[in-house]
């Protein structure tokens, strides 16, 4: 398997451009998701690489081969999109079997593979049963299985999880993950829920309006997001404004105006020598953690505490409280050096 490669490529249906320049490389191997808001270009994107849009301008190599002008069945791509779009009267294995069939494979090589991943995917028991007897995950298994059995360059899953319950989508999301590391294909996955993105990923590329933002492993772009839309897309975070970085104990930085700051890297504190003064304005409980939102009168932050038993942390609407960062090492390293 070779890099896919996404160079300069535009796209716009009539005159609404919808891809603006998009440069990326994905690995031989990789699992790749494109991760964005409703409309950003994702499903376009992914169908320039399946050939069935021809981008405006732009080219697509794998490898050193220039695919761009390459018809959708000579790719060699393994396309899922959300409703499956699987043939709803024919079994199971009828399904998974037919690309193999349209190609034309000897039979026994027929059996061979569909047995493979009829079992890969947990199929094997259902092999006989009609698509309309199968659940949303059973169906969705059947998806990947087809898609797979003719042994494509790439797999491109575009949302292949919307149709299920939560409680599934992760469930599922962990199988792909799985069967993709097994068979070691090159993935494209398409998402715009971030856990889902954050939890799968090798890396991430995140979308808005046609244009890529940020690349990079999960751990990256949600500790050092690039700017405001990708730090909130990916979770939920606190502008600290340079004004205030005296009182956080943050080291200034000449060429950045704020800092971002996870709720989950703040904290609240009883004792006036720890932090801004700040009124808790609301709170909510969330199970795994109770959020608080807090003013210091002029700026608001939202808060995470882990609820680690007893149901309660103390805390109510109306109380005043001293709120901290913690703030990442290097950056109290650099704090001190630069303070003494
Ligand atoms: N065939 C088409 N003709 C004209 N405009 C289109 C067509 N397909 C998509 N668009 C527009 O292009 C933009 C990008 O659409 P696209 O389907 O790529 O977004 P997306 O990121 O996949 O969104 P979603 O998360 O909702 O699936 C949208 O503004 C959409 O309305
Ligand atoms: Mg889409």
């Amino acid at each position: 398997m070779s890099d896919i490669i996404i160079k300069d490529v535009s796209h716009a249906y009539e005159t609404e451009k919808v891809l603006a320049d998009i440069n990326l490389t994905i690995h031989s191997g990789e699992f790749f998701t494109l991760l964005g808001p409703s409309g950003c270009g994702k499903t376009t994107l992914l169908r320039v690489l399946a050939g069935l849009i021809r981008p405006s301008e732009g080219r697509i190599f794998a490898g050193d081969t220039d695919i761009t002008e390459l018809e959708p069945e000579k790719r060699n791509m393994g396309l899922v999109f959300q409703n499956y779009a699987l043939f709803p009267n024919m079994t199971v294995k009828e399904n998974i079997a037919y690309g193999l069939k349209i190609r034309k494979y000897p039979k026994h090589e027929i059996e061979e593979k569909c047995s493979y991943y009829m079992e890969l995917s947990g199929l094997s028991d259902l092999r006989g049963r009609k698509i309309t007897e199968l659940s949303g995950g059973q169906q969705q298994r059947v998806a990947i299985a087809r898609a797979l059995v003719i042994e494509p360059q790439m797999l491109l899953l575009d949302e292949p999880m919307s149709n299920l319950d939560v409680a599934l989508r992760v469930k599922m999301r962990e199988e792909i993950r799985t069967i993709q590391r097994k068979v070691g294909i090159t993935t494209l996955f398409i998402t715009h829920d971030q856990q889902e993105a954050l939890s799968i990923s090798d890396r991430i590329a995140v979308m808005k309006n046609g244009n890529v933002l940020q690349t990079g492993a999960p751990k990256e772009i949600y500790d050092n997001p690039n700017q405001e839309f990708v730090a909130n897309f990916v979770g939920a975070s606190n502008r600290i404004e340079k004004a205030v970085y005296g009182k956080f104990g943050i080291a200034e930085k000449e060429d950045v105006p704020y800092v971002f700051m996870r709720p989950e890297q703040m904290k609240l504190c009883r004792d006036a020598a720890d932090g801004v003064r700040v009124k808790i304005e609301n709170m909510k409980f969330l199970g795994v953690y109770f959020e608080y939102e807090v003013s210091d009168g002029e700026y608001e932050y939202s808060v995470i505490e882990i609820n680690r038993g007893g149901g309660h942390t103390g805390w109510t609407i109306g109380d005043t409280a001293y709120l901290t960062c913690k703030i990442p090492e290097k950056e109290r390293k650099r704090s001190q050096e630069e303070g003494a």
